[in-house]
């Protein structure tokens, strides 16, 4: 879609043992874009992201990101790079204060320039500047996504993947969530969102793309796809408001 790809997937197959997920993914990340990837349960939007991370390593296809072929690299090889995820559910350590769950980001990561300090990134975050010292455990919903946020930004990504960010939480927050996604990419970061809330997902992003059963089944524009009733209805099941 574009001449200037940061990420670029093609003819992805991925799965688990003998079980093929991904049957061919190809979809391609602007440099400064937000792109978001949607679709029913279990059609593979996580296994994407995993294999482009590299927690899941490909069968199949390559994975480009800039000039460099990450397809078999190690997720600490590709966080080096400048990737991070923030994961479904969170994964927020409920045993630890919010310094210190960011504190694990920062480990590894990037050496090729300066990231943020731990602080610096806690200060950029109003609901969690007030409970540094607060356990994981102790925060809301809304505070949890915020925390694994921010853990993912201090290693200082490029390309920033979130997985289903929104999910379980009230619509105010989720406004919240939104909002420092739009935020976010006007600083820079490329984005590439997975998300079930397929209103969020077509407000936040500039381009789509539709997953089923291991296949990208649809692309286009954002406000293309929002237009479209048939599509929402056909691949989604969905209708989405004007
Ligand atoms: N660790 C795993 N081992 C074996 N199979 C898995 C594993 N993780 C996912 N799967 C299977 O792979 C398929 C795709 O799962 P995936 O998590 O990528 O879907 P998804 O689109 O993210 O779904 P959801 O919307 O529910 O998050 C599903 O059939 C799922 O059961
Ligand atoms: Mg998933």
């Amino acid at each position: 879609m574009s001449s200037d790809p940061l990420l670029s997937v093609r003819g992805l197959v991925s799965g688990y043992g003998s079980t093929r997920v991904l049957q061919g993914v190809d979809l391609d990340v602007p440099k400064g874009s937000v792109v978001t990837l949607i679709g029913r349960n279990g059609v593979g939007k996580t296994t994407t992201l995993r294999s482009i991370l590299g927690s899941v390593t490909p069968s199949a296809g390559t994975i480009s990101f800039g000039e460099t072929d990450i397809t078999a690299l190690s997720p600490e090889k590709t966080a080096r790079e400048g990737i991070a995820l923030v994961p479904e559910e969170r994964r927020v350590f409920p045993g630890l204060t919010v310094t210190e769950n960011v504190e694990i980001g920062r480990i590894g990561g990037r050496k090729d320039i300066d990231k943020p300090t731990v602080d610096e990134i806690i200060d950029e975050f109003e609901n969690l500047s007030r409970h540094r010292t607060s356990k994981g455990a102790a925060l809301s919903g809304g505070e949890q996504q915020m925390l694994a946020i921010a853990r993912a930004l201090v290693s200082a990504p490029d390309l920033l993947m979130l997985d289903e960010p929104t999910e379980g939480l009230a619509p105010s927050i989720v406004k919240q969530v939104q909002r420092k996604i739009k935020e976010l990419n006007d600083e820079g970061v490329t984005i590439l969102l997975v998300e079930q809330n397929v209103q969020v997902a077509l407000d936040a992003a500039d381009y789509v793309y539709i997953l089923d059963k291991g296949q990208v089944v649809h692309e286009g524009p954002a406000d293309e796809v929002a237009a479209s009733d048939e599509i929402l209805d056909r691949y989604l099941g969905v209708s989405v408001a004007d």
